[in-house]
């Protein structure tokens, strides 16, 4: 890392957690993830969802075939674990290194999650494959019990689901992706070292009093749904405070517009365009920008057990004003700081 007062180069950093969709929308989002990541570890809620190695290799190449020439972009695909996903499957995908990680949504816990797992103990036989071949469990953390307050389902997993299953495989390298709260940082803080946790810009920024400022502002909602203040205090502490357990993971979500703005709106807030000028304001402000590389390039290749990427980028100080909409190759969406100037540009 290399840093004067007004620039900052780092190493190229990842995206530990992106929704690149499919069709025409991907080749509309994609070049805005490989344009500042070097790789990303691509979600597979797809409808119908990435499960087999098949569909993840095929998915693969569409993403592949969607970037512009010349971009040096590399997916890591993940599995979407089934009730029914067969052990043999995962070994095979991960040997062959077509899987990266396996996704645990619980069953409509949120968008693209209706394939999701009922039980964990559906998938006991893939966990035990998945702790003994390495193979990271990334973990959308939230109970669907509908009883349960919505701001409290994080905290909730955390002991219903979280903490037995680690005590059932004690070797399971677990992500708890897109932590939301402080109850969750702490967990993720004391527990071993092969479980982290990624972390988005948008919970970084923003408490749960975004979504209503003057009216109702769905795009603000993104599931988890952001929590109370000191909630996110304790996110920006956790982030930037030089723990090697948390690193980037945008959760990038686009939705068309129209999506958003309806009367039952679409989780997701669509942060890829501006990522790392969003995340470097949040360290600067934390007085840590020192920290900022590994977050962003060092601590989710080590997680994972993947060399660091060569090559550098550079982070100016400078204006940088978000658009209020984003032509996604014919879709448009609303992008995560829309309208503002943020204080920091990527350069290259
Ligand atoms: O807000 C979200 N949007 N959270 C998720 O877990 C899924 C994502 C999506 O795919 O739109
Ligand atoms: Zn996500």
């Amino acid at each position: 890392m290399t840093s004067t007062a007004n620039r900052l180069t780092i190493r190229r950093p990842d995206d530990w957690h992106v929704h690149l969709r499919d069709g025409a929308v991907m080749a509309g989002v994609v070049p805005h993830t490989a344009r500042q990541f070097a790789r990303a570890i691509v979600m597979p809620n797809l409808s119908p969802p990435v499960s087999t190695v098949a569909e993840g290799a095929a998915y693969r190449d569409r993403i592949l075939a969607a970037l512009p020439q010349g971009t040096d972009f590399t997916p890591l695909m993940v599995s979407y674990l089934t009730d029914g996903i067969a052990p043999e499957e995962l070994r095979r995908g991960f040997g062959e290194g077509v899987f990266t990680a396996a996704k645990l949504y619980p069953a409509h816990a949120t968008t693209g999650s209706a394939h999701g797992v009922t039980d964990v103990a559906n998938i006991h036989p893939a966990l035990e494959a998945m702790q003994e071949i390495g193979m990271p469990l990334l973990v959308h953390g939230e109970v669907t019990d509908p009883a349960v307050d919505i701001f409290d389902r994080e905290a909730v997993f955390i002991e219903r689901v979280m903490i037995p299953l680690l005590a059932r495989f004690p070797a399971l390298k677990v992500v708890f992706e897109h932590i939301t709260t402080a109850d969750a940082a702490q967990f993720v803080e004391a527990a071993a070292p092969h479980v982290g946790a990624t972390i988005t810009p948008q919970h970084l920024h923003i408490n749960r009093n975004a979504m209503f400022v003057g009216g109702i502002r769905p795009h603000a909602y993104c599931l988890p749904v952001a929590k109370r203040e000191h909630h996110r205090l304790a996110l920006r502490k956790a982030a930037t405070g030089g723990s090697a357990k948390f690193f980037l993971g945008t959760d990038s979500a686009p939705h068309a517009v129209a999506a958003k703005e309806a009367a039952c709106g679409c989780a997701g807030i669509f942060n890829a365009p501006f990522a790392l000028e969003s995340y470097v304001a949040v360290f600067e402000e934390e007085g840590a920008l020192d920290r900022f590389e590994a977050f962003a390039s060092l601590n989710g290749p080590a997680f994972y057990g993947l060399p660091v990427n060569a090559g550098t980028v550079t982070l100016e100080k400078a204006p940088c004003e978000v658009p209020a909409v984003i032509d996604a190759n014919g879709t448009p969406i609303v992008p995560f700081h829309a309208g503002e100037t943020l204080g920091w540009r990527l350069v290259g």
